[in-house]
Formats: C-alpha cells, sequence, structure tokens
C-alpha cells in the first residue's frame, strides 16, 4: 500500500467486548480482557504500516453509568494492564497520552496513568492516545473554559489548541467496531473532515486483515476538505481552489 494512502491518525471507537464474552457465556470483563490484547495487536499493526497516530476510546465519560461490577473490573484491568505492559511500550517506542477528565479517577489509575506517560514521553514512533473519561463534549466545554480564562479570541485555532488532542493533527480516518452506527459522543470537534468506516466485526475480533480492509476503504475516497474533486486533483490549476 502507498504510504500517501495509509492514514496518518487513525481513532477507533473499540465496541463489542461485551458481546464477544456473551457468545462464549463468559462475563463482560473476559471480553475487555481480551479487548486489550486486541489494542496491542492493533497498535503493532499500525506502526507497521506506516500509521503514526493511533488514538482509542477506552473509557467513555458517560461509562460510569455501568454496573458497578462492570466499571470496577474495568478499572482494575487498566490499572494492571498498564503496569503490565508499559516496559514493552517503551521498548517499542510507543508514547502514551491519556485524554479525558481526571478527577474522579482512583489514586491507583492516576499513578498507573502518570507514571506510564512519564516512562514514554521521548518515544517518537507511535503515538497511542488513551481517551478514558472522556467525552467530545467534555472536550469541547474544557476548552472553552480554558480560553474564556485566558483573554485570547474565540476561533477555530484557539480553541483547537485548547482541546485535548492538540499535539496531533486531527483523525483521518475514525473506525467503530461493533455494528452500531453512531459516534457516542467520541472525537466530536476532531472528526469533522474524518473519514468513517464502522464495521460488524467486534473489537477483540478486530485483526489484522480487519485493519487493512479499513485503510484499503480509506484510501479509494477522495477527501475534498468541502473543495470540488477538479479543485483537489495535483495538476490543477492555480486559482481553481475557491
Ligand atoms: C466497549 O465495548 C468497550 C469498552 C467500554 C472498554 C474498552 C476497553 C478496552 C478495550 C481496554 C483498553 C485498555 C487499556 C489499558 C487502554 P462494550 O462493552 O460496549 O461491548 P458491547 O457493545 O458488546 O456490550
Amino acid at each position: 500500500m502507498q504510504s500517501s494512502h495509509v492514514p496518518h491518525h487513525i481513532a477507533i471507537v473499540m465496541d463489542g467486548n461485551g458481546r464477544w464474552a456473551n457468545k462464549r457465556f463468559m462475563p463482560r470483563i473476559a471480553g475487555h480482557k481480551q479487548g486489550v490484547e486486541s489494542l496491542k495487536r492493533c497498535a503493532k499493526a499500525c506502526d507497521a504500516r506506516g500509521v503514526r497516530v493511533l488514538t482509542v476510546f477506552a473509557f467513555s465519560s458517560e461509562n460510569w453509568k455501568r454496573p458497578t461490577e462492570e466499571v470496577t473490573g474495568l478499572m482494575d484491568l487498566f490499572a494492571m494492564a498498564l503496569a503490565r505492559e508499559v516496559q514493552q511500550l517503551k521498548a517499542d517506542g510507543v508514547q502514551l497520552r491519556f485524554v479525558g477528565e481526571r478527577q474522579g479517577l482512583s489514586a491507583r489509575v492516576l499513578k498507573g496513568i502518570e507514571q506510564s506517560e512519564a516512562d514514554t514521553a521521548a518515544n517518537t514512533r507511535l503515538v497511542l492516545n488513551v481517551c478514558f473519561n472522556y467525552g467530545g463534549r467534555w472536550d469541547i466545554v474544557h476548552a472553552a473554559a480554558k480560553l474564556a480564562g485566558s483573554g485570547q479570541p474565540v476561533n477555530e485555532q484557539t480553541l483547537s489548541s485548547a482541546m485535548s488532542l492538540a499535539h496531533v493533527p486531527d483523525p483521518d480516518l475514525v473506525i467503530r467496531t461493533g455494528g452500531e452506527l453512531r459516534i457516542s459522543n467520541f472525537l466530536l470537534w476532531q472528526s469533522a473532515y474524518s473519514e468513517f468506516e464502522f464495521v460488524d466485526t467486534l473489537w477483540p475480533d478486530f485483526d489484522e486483515i480487519a485493519l487493512d480492509a479499513a485503510i484499503a476503504s480509506y484510501s479509494s475516497r477522495e477527501r475534498r476538505f468541502g473543495k470540488t474533486s477538479e479543485q483537489i486533483k495535483p495538476n490543477a490549476p492555480a486559482g481553481a481552489e475557491g
């Protein structure tokens, strides 16, 4: 695949862990555990294909409404996965960034987040943004509140730079696994011009073949960013842009 056709930034709503477990008569947390394995595989595959930023929706602002047992299980899983994987991530050149509201997280999870970010901060190969206690509306409100107190003018540029993914370009491709056709308060601001791919595959089953299919679909599309097809052709005459 030509590298120009590989998205620089892929963002993923990792949906379907619960159904993956249900189908196997296993507790939902078993699906989330398998989801961590799928994330590791996906990060490796993204790196191998030249993707430079991967952003995943790991825990939404709304996920607190799930049964206490599942929320506690997820928090334990995050803390354990971070402690277990951080050295490998460091060795693989992955820079881990957590995006979302930190207030309200347990001391154990916070420590894992801060430690793993510090341990991988110098890495440059792949940025892995983990959206955790995150919501797209939260992100916009949070950025607006930051700007309001700063005396800066409010425009697209200043708002973008106050948002939680200001350290990376907007996602080129947003994938949602698990068959649902909605965005569920994911990167509402940043996905304005992203290409979308909705796949039925449950997240734990999302493998290299599924990733390649999503990238192939992305690479077959024409991204116009509001312009016409003629304007974005490589040899379009000067002044053709409106
Ligand atoms: C959605 O599936 C998935 C989640 C709410 C959790 C996703 C988390 C991981 C894959 C673990 C990531 C780990 C780290 C350390 C970053 P669902 O439960 O809504 O599935 P369902 O729609 O089938 O019920």
